[in-house]
């Protein structure tokens, strides 16, 4: 029997492309582009940063990767950057987000976030969603200036409840963040949102779903 529920935040709550969807018209010639290697920069840096222990937070990763995406796509219009870092700000949630979170609250579990993301991103993309009361507490891996999948990351949550792993019921459309989450022992649901193939195989999730219906079917 689980005791929370504990999300990941960019990709499974919250839609990272929202903000080059958003405003594709001003990113240049290849948005989608852009969005992708902004995407895949942004995490790489994080492991990268965490290998080297050399800790900056997600917000300014995330800006670095947005320079790097834009550099790196041709056709890009550089002066899009302040446009698309408010919009991160701002993301767009998963429109079964907000009635998935009232069901499970209502059914007398805790809610969290664990993110990577900085705590003044997690509150703007939160409030902005209108999450708040929907969630009781963000778990923001800067408190100890690690990077997920770190097993310190995963054990922000079992030491701050007190409870054990297994307990957890921990939600993330990151298969990577699924396998580490999975390694230290919380029981995990894989959000397969883009029907990706399975990976990381020894470290499966209790169960895969397509987005988070499936937590309250
Ligand atoms: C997060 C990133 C990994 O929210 O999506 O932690």
């Amino acid at each position: 029997m689980y005791k929370a529920y504990v999300f990941d935040a960019y990709g499974t709550l919250f839609d990272v492309h929202s903000a080059v969807s958003r405003h594709f018209e001003l990113v240049g010639e290849n948005p989608a582009r852009v969005s992708e290697v902004w995407r895949n920069k942004q995490l790489e840096y994080t492991w990268v940063r965490t290998t080297m222990n050399q800790y900056k937070d997600f917000w300014e990763l995330t800006s670095q990767a947005l320079d790097f995406a834009l550099a790196a796509t041709p056709g890009s219009n550089l002066d899009c950057k302040k446009v698309l870092m408010d919009a991160y700000l701002s993301l767009d949630c998963y429109s079964e987000v907000p009635s998935v979170l009232k069901k499970l609250k209502e059914d007398g579990y805790k809610t969290a976030i664990l993110s990577n993301g900085s705590p003044k991103m997690l509150a703007s993309a939160v409030e902005h969603a209108g999450l708040s009361d929907l969630l009781d507490d963000q778990f923001s891996i800067d408190d100890i200036q690690i990077f997920k999948a770190d097993p310190a990351t995963y054990g922000m949550v079992t030491d701050a409840y007190d409870i054990q792993p297994n307990e957890i019921a921990f939600q993330s459309s990151n298969r990577w963040d699924i396998a580490g989450a999975t390694a230290y022992g919380f029981s995990c649901h894989w959000i397969n949102r883009t029907n990706q193939p399975d990976e990381y195989v020894d470290l499966k999730p209790q169960k895969t779903i397509s987005d988070l219906n499936g937590l309250i079917a």
